[in-house]
């Protein structure tokens, strides 16, 4: 019997996982989970769900139009404007990235994503059968894009993905990197796939929607995982806009594709409107937490000055830069025995060691416990020195 290569040829777990099952820790910074970090849910608001409308089928492939709606308002007070004749309904932004996958790419062909980023995007290429290419985003200088590494772009690409803000670094595509793209997009004729989940959620500044800029063919992304923590809903979304005839041949094909699964239940379409406007108070104490535990941190720092915090611009995460005197894999997993998880930079393709990713999430309690140990591991590392910097290494999200 022989599978697929979509699937990893191997699947046991790395280092850094194998080490976690076995310890459990009390501690962790790891969390991306909303519904597990005390928040403060509405008992009632799941309520909408159980709407008598719910009891029948009456399916849209491109999703029941009041939802559609709804997800407009959403774009709108982020700043974005689309109509709902220009959105489609999926079950999560991962399944948005399949389908535009599916939409853009034949087989062997490429997408180009940001790096460093969010880990996954190796695995929905894979899945679909297109190779991820990464395109690197200047740490030294604000995150911003090498206008010349993504012109000299392999001929097999299709599309760009570009993540405003960015996980794990919280970076806003800079307008004027925006403004590039699309027009670099336009030339080539790539899709523009801009992945909004943490738009909600600033931290320092704030970035605008892309979504109803017309230059090129664009794909805004968002969905309830993050814009209201509650992932187990399934739901989420693609705004396409651009150039009228491609948006209007590129909607049609996308129908054709979610008609083939319709996988947004009926209920959480219909709840959708309510489902907004409760969650609004969840997306607040979501926001607060993650602008609490980063004070905490940046408290907690201060007395380190080999230590730094990246600034997040916004998101869930914060990172921590270092000298690269140890291994951050060796680093992760003697944390792990302390009983604090954190995510080390590799997993992210930070381009050398030295750096750490924090979850902004956990109770403020955990969070600080947590920080204090790394902290005290990490100083006692660096005071103790590890041998010289083990330079560039290959990511490895496992
Ligand atoms: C940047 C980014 N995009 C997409 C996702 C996936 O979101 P969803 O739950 O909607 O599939 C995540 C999850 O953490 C993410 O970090």
């Amino acid at each position: 019997m022989r599978f697929s290569s979509r699937t990893p040829a191997d699947l046991r777990p790395n280092r850094i996982a194998a080490a976690r099952a076995e310890r459990r820790p009390e501690f962790d910074l790891t969390v991306s989970n909303p519904t597990r970090c005390g928040l403060p849910y509405p008992l009632e608001l799941l309520r909408p769900l159980a709407a008598p409308a719910g009891r029948v089928y009456s399916p849209d492939p491109r999703g029941l139009p009041g939802a559609r709606e709804a997800v407009c308002g959403e774009i709108a007070r982020l700043g974005g404007d689309v109509t709902p004749d220009r959105v489609l309904l999926v079950a999560s932004t991962s399944e948005a990235y399949s389908f535009l996958f599916k939409l853009l790419c034949e087989p062997g062909e490429a997408v180009l994503t940001p790096s460093p980023s969010y880990p996954l995007f190796e695995h929905l290429a894979r899945v679909e059968g297109v190779q991820a290419l990464p395109y690197h985003l200047d740490g030294e200088h604000g995150w911003r894009l090498d206008l010349h590494e993504l012109t000299a772009a392999a001929s097999t690409v299709r599309a760009v993905i570009a993540v405003h803000p960015n996980n794990p670094t919280g970076s806003y595509l800079h307008p004027d990197d925006a403004g590039v793209l699309q027009e670099l997009c336009a030339a080539r004729g790539w899709g523009l796939i801009v992945d909004e989940v943490f738009l909600d959620f600033p931290l320092a500044g704030a970035g605008r929607s892309l979504a109803g800029s017309r230059t090129c063919l664009t794909f805004v992304l968002g969905g309830l995982s993050k814009s209201i923590g509650l992932p187990q809903l399934k739901l989420g979304w693609i705004a396409v806009s651009g150039p009228d005839a491609l948006v209007v041949e590129a909607l049609e094909r996308l129908e054709h594709i979610a008609d083939t699964f319709l996988s947004v239940a009926t209920p959480v379409q219909l709840a959708l409107p309510a489902l907004l406007d409760q969650g609004a108070l969840v997306r607040r104490a979501i926001l607060e937490r993650c602008r609490e535990n980063l004070a905490v941190l940046g408290e907690l720092v201060g007395p380190f000055p080999e230590v730094e915090v990246l600034p997040p611009g916004g998101g869930w995460s914060a990172v921590l830069r270092f000298p690269a005197v140890v291994d951050e894999e060796d680093l992760v997993v003697a944390l792990l025995e302390e009983g604090v998880a954190v995510q080390p930079g590799f997993f992210f393709d930070f381009p050398r060691d030295g750096y750490l990713v924090l979850s902004l999430l956990p109770e403020l309690a955990v969070f600080r416990e947590g920080v204090t140990r790394l902290l005290a591991r990490l100083r006692a590392v660096i005071e103790g020195g590890g041998g010289p910097d083990p330079g560039p290494r290959t990511s490895d999200p496992g």
